[in-house]
């Protein structure tokens, strides 16, 4: 039995599927979808850390895999559909990055409460001189209402910090009420519309899909309060960036915190890295050392599962 690894993972994973008997083959370069089909030719198991676009096209290229093993949580760029047709079982690896992943959220949302990237740009520009009073003033968090959008694990670890931290109050929308946030948090389930003009800040937590698909659009920005602050670290395609950029330069809303943009990576000369209240980073919600770990022991239990035939421990498919 044999596997392709798409990049270099933490050793730990790799460790793992040798000592179950798998030789391993990890790739010297990033490969493209038509290169990585006819590489996987060859294989029984693909593990995938990145995100080549897996559509029925690449899959039916790959129907002879016995597992696609995501090293993500996300699944957006995989077609499910075509690979339960094919009978691929997918797997992914939820659960481990949502603290990490909510940490990025947190740290988003106070940098841009705080202008916090523009005021280090202005050292690095010898633009910082003296104090002053009433210069580049950020907004406070506490007691303010926090609107998370998807409820999910990641979404919740962001109510808890936000809760703890700032004793914010916490509104969701969902797509199923979530009891026992409501139970931990006296979180309140509110209607899309409601979320939209209720939060001061309004953190994405969804999985990209048909539906969601720049829901965070023109429309949903203006209804947004005036000193609103928008975080997006689940998937890019949920905001219009164009949309985005125009509420921010009309002060519809205050600010964005974006830890995935579309497409990624964001052009360097792109206008909302130099705004004041934006903060972006690139995609880094689950890039700790220890979540990256346990999401390279659950991808290569994935793999060995799928391999020896057995149920994979996190499958997507249906
Ligand atoms: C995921 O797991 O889906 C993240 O976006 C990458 O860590």
């Amino acid at each position: 039995m044999n596997v392709f690894v798409t990049k270099q993972i933490p050793e730990i994973g790799i460790k793992l599927l040798k000592e179950a008997g798998i030789a391993v083959t990890v790739a010297d370069q990033s490969l493209n979808q038509e290169a990585l089909i006819r590489e996987v030719q060859g294989y029984d198991a693909l593990l995938s850390a990145g995100f080549v676009k897996a559509d029925a096209h690449f899959l039916e290229g790959c129907r002879h895999l016995k597992v696609l093993s995501l090293f993500s949580v996300g699944y957006d760029n995989v077609d499910i559909d075509a690979a339960t047709r094919l009978g691929i079982p997918v797997g992914n690896t939820p659960g481990v990055l949502s603290r990490a992943t909510s940490d990025i959220a947190f740290l988003l949302m106070l940098a841009v409460a705080r202008k916090a990237f523009y005021n280090y740009r202005k050292i690095l520009d010898s633009k910082w001189k003296e104090f002053e009073p009433i210069a580049d003033l950020g907004i406070e968090l506490y007691g303010k209402t926090l609107g998370v959008f998807g409820l999910g694990k990641i979404g919740l670890e962001m109510a808890k910090k936000c809760r703890a931290a700032f004793d914010m109050k916490v509104i969701y929308h969902n797509r199923r009420p979530q009891e026992e946030a409501e139970k931990e948090l006296g979180a309140q389930y509110v209607s899309f519309d409601e979320l939209l003009t209720r939060s001061d800040v309004l953190s994405v937590h969804a999985n990209l899909s048909p539906e969601t698909k720049n829901i965070f659009n023109k429309t949903a920005f203006s209804k947004m309060k005036p000193n609103a602050v928008f975080i997006n670290t689940a998937r890019g395609g949920l905001h219009n960036e164009a949309d985005l950029k125009e509420a921010l330069d009309h002060k519809i809303i205050w600010g964005a915190g974006l830890d995935v943009t579309n497409p990624e990576p964001m052009a360097p000369d792109n206008p909302l890295l130099k705004m004041p209240s934006v903060c972006v980073l690139p995609h880094i919600g689950s890039a700790t050392a220890e979540t990256r770990d346990q999401m390279a022991v659950l991808a290569a239990k994935n793999v060995i599962a799928g391999l020896n035939g057995d149920r994979l421990p996190t499958i997507v498919n249906p």
